[in-house]
């Protein structure tokens, strides 16, 4: 099985700061790897260490293979990595429409027609709000064109920054299993970090958790779900 992305003892930092402390994870082919950590545990920055903003100081960012660490962030996305950042930041004055456009630009518009049918049966309400402006969207709505727009990139591997964040739990299920289904029928590779380690951790198959900067355990999706010290700390009563 091969490794999408591998990230090699990176450390990162905020100008004295260090906010990743030799973190090493591996995000296998045709899998959902997730990434659990309380508030300012640096999962975003794993994320924007990825893309190279902030850029790793140390340690290696691998993707198939190849070292992607000093490239320049539109060259990334182009080589296949697609990210939904935290807070779903859509255009809010374009419509839905103009927001999955952006998204297509990276491939030049390629295969533009098929990619939109794709969207629409994963998320048909994006087809119901296709010209309104995302602004006036939903958070679910907004999220689900978050992760809609990173698609038509065509990704082989998409980054999810807590796309449950601030959602009902309805709204989450919606989500989680659009995830779900992407990755079963697609194989798409997806990096998921999340605050909501229960259902993160249980749409994983490989897991994470990562402390101060700093990973403290890994394992399957069910190992970590059954340990008491992650029940304590991310599940019972933590949400
Ligand atoms: N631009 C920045 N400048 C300085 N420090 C930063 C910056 N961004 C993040 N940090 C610090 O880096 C640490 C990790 O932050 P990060 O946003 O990666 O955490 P997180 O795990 O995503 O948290 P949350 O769950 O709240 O989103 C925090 O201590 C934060 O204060
Ligand atoms: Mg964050």
């Amino acid at each position: 099985m091969s490794n999408v992305l591998e990230l090699d003892r990176v450390s990162s930092f905020y100008g004295p700061i260090q906010a990743l402390r030799e973190v090493s994870i591996e995000v296998p082919e045709n899998q959902i790897v997730t990434l659990i950590g309380a508030n300012g545990a640096g999962k975003s920055t794993l994320m924007m260490t990825i893309f190279g903003d902030p850029r790793a100081r140390s340690g290696r960012v691998m993707y198939y293979g190849e070292d992607i660490t000093g490239l320049p962030a539109y060259q990334i996305a182009r080589k296949g990595i697609a990210q939904s950042p935290e807070g779903r930041r859509v255009f809010p004055r374009m419509s839905v429409e103009e927001n999955l456009l952006m998204g297509a630009q990276v491939v030049d518009y390629r295969d533009y027609a098929a990619n939109l049918r794709k969207i629409f049966t994963l998320f048909p309400r994006l087809e119901e709000r296709f010209g309104q402006r995302a602004g006036t969207l939903s958070g679910g709505e907004q999220q689900m064109l978050a992760i809609a727009r990173a698609l038509m990139s065509m990704p082989k591997l998409l980054l999810l920054d807590e796309p449950s964040l601030g959602l009902a739990p309805l709204v989450i299920k919606q989500i989680f299993g659009a995830i779900r289904e992407l990755n079963r029928e697609t194989g798409l590779t997806v990096l998921l970090v999340e605050q909501n380690a229960n259902q993160a951790l249980r749409l994983a198959q490989r897991a994470y958790v990562l402390v101060n900067g700093q990973l403290t355990m890994q394992g399957t999706g069910a190992e970590l779900l059954a340990k008491p010290e992650i029940r304590a700390a991310y599940l019972e009563g933590a949400h």
